[in-house]
């Protein structure tokens, strides 16, 4: 198999081909992934809550997010390798480069920052600076103590066309790849069709070009209250490996997500 890239990506979406990816935040899931044939691990700030036991991903700092690359990185061969830049650590496009240079000498091949178009002139000074960029849109959990809680975001008119407007300044800015959380299916759909780059959703329906699961979602060990979203593919494949390809098959035939793990 071969070592999977942002151009990688690119040509998945040309070709119509969904693919599944999934959070890693250790060598032995990490390994099991790659090895499983995901595309793409994101080293996710989910790792506040889910391996730190925090309330949000506000606590999460750019050493933790460079350590748990670091131990994803090991152990991986083809997957192409995300990680998320903590909360305030891309408030200045200077703090953006010094940080992004952390997660990258630690394993990370792209970063993932939470924000509309506010983040162009980050993004441009990003990629100057040789550090390709994911843009994180709709349901930015950094910003949860703005939206006042989990809430779905573009459901007003107004909502979507903001995000419709970001998606596209961001990509003009050169972000390689868009995660959109938690918006509306048939927005997500919108927007993903309206961009050449790839739009990978959690929570926005089967219309992206790829779908994204915090790992402890999919294998149903989420502490407290599974987002409706998920899908527990490990209670219905019995083990890691053929729950990990069986998310894949049903990411790839559009069976997942559904239509009741969507919103609308
Ligand atoms: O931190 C994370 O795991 C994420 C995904 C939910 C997209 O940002």
């Amino acid at each position: 198999m071969a070592k999977t890239t942002l151009s990688t990506l690119r040509e998945y979406k040309k070709d119509g081909r969904r693919f599944g990816t999934i959070t890693a935040y250790d060598a032995a899931f990490a390994r099991l992934f790659d090895e499983c044939g995901v595309p793409a691990l994101l080293v996710g700030d989910s790792l506040g809550m889910v391996m730190q036991g925090r309330e949000s991903t506000l606590g999460v700092t750019i050493e933790d997010v460079a350590y748990h690359t670091s131990c994803v990185s090991r152990a991986v061969a083809n997957s192409l390798i995300l990680a998320d830049m903590p909360f305030m650590t891309y408030d200045t496009p200077e703090n953006a480069c010094r940080n992004a240079a952390l997660l990258m000498r630690a394993g990370a091949s792209v970063v993932k920052i939470e924000g509309g178009s506010w983040l162009c002139h980050t993004v441009e000074c990003l990629i100057r600076c040789g550090v390709p960029v994911c843009a994180h849109l709709g349901l930015t959990p950094q910003s949860v103590n703005v939206f006042g809680g989990y809430k779905i975001q573009g459901r007003s008119a107004d909502q979507a066309q903001q995000l419709k407007e970001d998606a596209r300044a961001l990509q003009d800015a050169g972000a390689g790849l868009l995660v959109l959380e938690c918006v509306p299916a048939p927005l997500a759909r919108e927007i993903t069709s309206s961009l050449a780059i790839p739009v990978i959703g959690i929570g926005a329906g089967s219309g992206t070009d790829g779908q994204i699961l915090v790992m402890h979602d999919a294998f149903g060990i989420t502490p407290g209250r599974t987002p409706r979203f998920a899908r527990n593919f490990l209670s219905e494949a019995g083990d890691l490996r053929a729950a990990v390809k069986l998310y894949l098959d049903e990411v790839a035939s559009g069976a997942f997500p559904s239509e009741s793990q969507s919103f609308f």
